[in-house]
């Protein structure tokens, strides 16, 4: 976001908070604890004029609500839009009222209701943290033993907890993000991530491992997406009087019976993100500007016409125990249509260290997406990260399926 963000000539000054070393290539870092009012008391002194908001923790918190209180313009919905990703028990209820369609669910919060619920539905199944959980609060329970332990293991700590346990789907995923001003819906390319640690999705799950965009959504399916589970959810919490200004998320399923929603966040996805917008060829400032002042209805977007390709770098034990400050090393100039974002990194008195899980995301563009794969790989193997774990098949199944229906034999990605 900070390095499309630069790109806008209407770009005077550009602060990132905390920032990393890489955003401190684009803008001032200043550092920042997480706490939102003290930052919307900075922006309001400093006379910052528009705030873009990455993360989900600090929209949780509120910090929409923060700066809107003091007539400062912030890109994220406020605190009660953003539970659609604060609390999944919040999103399935209220995608049941605004008959969106999902997997079949119940609520929990007390582990030997869960349990003997369990006993009824077998395996496989789906158990998931309510709360936030960098997007590791989720388990596949392949078996009614590991349904269960998922769903002690969250409801038996000393916090207040609940878990959604919900029907297991199948089917290819693809993410569809777009933005809103609690009126227009201006969806972006659609996207794919990798969710699972390691080849041939296997291994636990990550926040996401790469991304690949455009995803090839069959004709029509975007549509469908944007009027049955985009529209619902924005008309439905503007007429519970809520304007979602912002970034949404739909985690999707393709399943038989049409697309489900696996998720909801409030915010880009992580890699998505990263795939997505060097595609944007249409001025992001412009575009969160225009969802703030609630004149979407004015934007067009225009894109590159290529694919891309992200593959993200995590330190080794990623994502229990990821190693810190192990040294990374970028070359001096990216290879030919190779970008790269750091994440977690930090810079130590020899160059930069790591700093976090994922490290790393290479991006690659390319006329199609072998091509974008391509350039992300030659980066990936321009980078010195010893030890790093990064998936060798981002796009894999996507490629193989396009491959196959230019040969005829299906004209729809299969995964
Ligand atoms: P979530 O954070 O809810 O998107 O879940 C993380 C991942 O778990 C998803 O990207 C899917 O791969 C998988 N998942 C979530 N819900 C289901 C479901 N109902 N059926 C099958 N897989 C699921
Ligand atoms: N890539 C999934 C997420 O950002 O939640």
């Amino acid at each position: 976001m900070c390095w499309k963000v630069a790109q806008s000539p209407q770009v005077t000054q550009l602060f990132a908070a905390p920032g990393n070393p890489g955003m401190a290539e684009l803008a001032e870092c200043i550092p920042w604890d997480g706490n939102v009012s003290q930052l919307a008391e900075w922006a309001d002194r400093e006379g910052i004029e528009l705030t873009l908001v990455g993360p989900e923790a600090p929209l949780v918190e509120g910090i929409a609500d923060a700066f809107e209180a003091r007539g400062l313009k912030i890109f994220g919905p406020v605190q009660k839009a953003a539970m659609i990703e604060g609390s999944k028990a919040f999103a399935k209820d209220l995608m049941a009222r605004f008959g969106i369609p999902t997997a079949r669910h119940k609520t929990f919060s007390d582990v030997l209701d869960a349990l003997s619920y369990l006993e009824t539905t077998g395996a496989p199944i789906v158990v998931k943290d309510s709360g936030l959980a960098a997007g590791k609060g989720v388990t596949v329970a392949t078996s009614l033993h590991q349904a269960k332990q998922a769903a002690a293991n969250i409801l038996s700590g000393p916090e207040r907890a609940e878990i959604v346990i919900e029907e297991y789907l199948s089917g290819p995923e693809v993410t569809v993000l777009a933005v809103t001003d609690g009126i227009t819906i201006v969806p972006l390319l659609p996207s794919q991530d990798h969710k699972r640690l390691l080849e041939g999705d296997t291994g636990p799950m990550t926040g996401g491992m790469g991304a690949i965009c455009p995803y090839p959504l069959p004709p029509g399916v975007l549509t469908e997406i944007v009027e049955r589970i985009l529209k619902p959810l924005v008309e439905g919490l503007r007429a519970e009087g809520i304007v979602y200004r912002g970034v949404i998320y739909a985690g999707l399923m393709l399943t038989d019976e049409g697309p489900k929603v696996l998720e909801f966040n409030a915010r880009f996805g992580d890699p998505e993100c990263q795939a997505i917008l060097p595609l944007l060829k249409t001025d992001l400032l412009e575009l969160a500007l225009a969802a703030v002042e609630g004149r979407l209805h004015e934007q067009r977007l225009e894109w590159h016409p290529l694919a891309s390709a992200c593959v993200v770098m995590a330190a080794p034990g990623y994502p229990d125990d990821p190693h810190k400050g192990l040294p990374l090393s970028l070359p001096p100039a990216p290879p030919e249509r190779v970008l790269y974002f750091q994440a977690g990194t930090r810079r130590g008195p020899e160059g930069l260290l790591t700093h976090g899980g994922r490290v790393l995301s290479v991006v690659g563009l390319g006329e199609d997406l072998p091509g974008a794969l391509e350039r992300a790989y030659a980066g990936v193997a321009a980078v010195r990260f010893e030890h790093a774990l990064y998936r060798r098949d981002i796009g894999r199944k996507v490629s193989l399926a396009k491959a196959a229906s230019r040969g005829g034999e299906t004209d729809q990605p299969k995964a």
